[in-house]
């Protein structure tokens, strides 16, 4: 799959789920109304989806949520995706809030994941429950412990928030790499509507990378995930250090990456409305060929890039759909 920029697209993230354990108030509303469960993809919907995307040249796959690990069947899809590594599919990868990490571990080890993102925003119990305002720190900790003694590659994805956890970063970054896990900060983007002003919590990562270079030399590196972010190695603790910057620096030029939602909806770009339903022609027929054709139609029309502009009076959304419905 070739788009009209020339962009590969090897890429696909699924969200398997809309739901959440969690509300990061960066994220979802305190009452969040979420899809009616009959709306979703089956499993078995969902992994004939991402065969056909990998039959059309996708070579990483993504599940994510909402919180991917409260879907019940999640475990079996991963382990039935798991199966397909080494014919086409080079690699299966988790975004978790790391909040069923404990009993899920071994399982996705076993499935054949090898590398997962855990998103953590701070190592303070009670600011900890303050931004996801009801999670349990100790069980996300408890989590990547497990994680880490099954053998997966831990990251940590951090959003920056300006007067939530700026001034941890440090901590984090000490942390993290004194356990071997790469940091990724991230900025928050406009996406669904939260209780609250979004914007105040902005905190470009330009002025974060002038904090840390305070402390710390930060070596440029090439290094890249595959995904967004940008590394530096971080030359006192040898640990690498990413920076996902879509709104101070535009990251779409060497974008690989469209992502479906729990629903079957094809984004072609996280930034952007346009959207193609491949559940019509999912379900129209038993043979792929009519959700082959719908996939390919989509992919002539991913836009070069977001809109995003950086406007602090900004009240409401960019996008009304949240980052729960198409995955980080
Ligand atoms: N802006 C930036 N990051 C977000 N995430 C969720 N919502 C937003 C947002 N509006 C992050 C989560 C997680 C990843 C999947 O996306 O914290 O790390
Ligand atoms: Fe859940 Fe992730 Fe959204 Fe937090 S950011 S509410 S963990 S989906």
């Amino acid at each position: 799959m070739i788009d009209p920029f020339g962009r590969h697209i090897t890429y696909l993230r699924v969200s398997v789920t809309d739901r959440c354990d969690f509300r990061c108030v960066y994220c979802m509303p305190e009452h969040m109304d979420f899809l009616p469960r009959a709306e979703l993809l089956t499993l078995e919907e969902m992994e004939r989806l991402c065969g056909a995307f990998i039959a059309r040249g996708v070579e990483r796959l993504r599940i994510t949520g909402g919180e991917p690990l409260v879907r019940r069947d999640a475990m079996r899809l991963i382990e039935r995706l798991g199966a397909r590594i080494g014919s086409g599919l080079q690699e299966l990868t988790l975004t978790t809030n790391g909040s069923q990490l404990a009993r899920f571990a071994r399982g996705l080890a076993d499935a054949g994941v090898r590398r997962i993102n855990v998103s953590l925003d701070t190592l303070d119990p009670d600011k900890f429950r303050r931004i996801t305002r009801r999670g349990e720190l100790s069980k996300v900790l408890a989590g990547i412990d497990a994680a880490q003694d099954a053998g997966l590659k831990v990251k940590i994805n951090m959003v920056a928030l300006k007067d939530l956890n700026r001034t941890e970063i440090p901590a984090m970054l000490e942390w993290a790499h004194g356990r071997d896990m790469d940091l990724t900060l991230i900025e928050t983007m406009p996406l669904g509507d939260i209780d609250g002003d979004r914007m105040g919590q902005y905190l470009p990562l330009s002025l974060v990378r002038a904090d840390l270079m305070r402390t710390y030399i930060l070596e440029e590196s090439d290094h890249r995930s595959g995904g967004p972010a940008r590394y530096v190695r971080v030359a006192e603790t040898g640990g690498r250090l990413g920076f996902i910057t879509p709104l101070t620096h535009n990251f779409c030029e060497s974008c690989n990456r469209v992502r479906i939602t729990c629903t079957g909806m094809l984004y072609m770009c996280l930034g952007q409305n346009d959207a193609a339903d491949l559940r019509a022609p999912l379900r129209a027929s038993a043979d792929d060929i009519g959700l082959h054709a719908a996939i390919d139609e989509a992919i002539a029309r991913k836009p070069r890039g977001h809109d995003f502009i950086i406007d602090r009076r900004q009240t409401k959304p960019a996008l009304r759909r949240p980052m729960s419905l198409t995955g980080g």
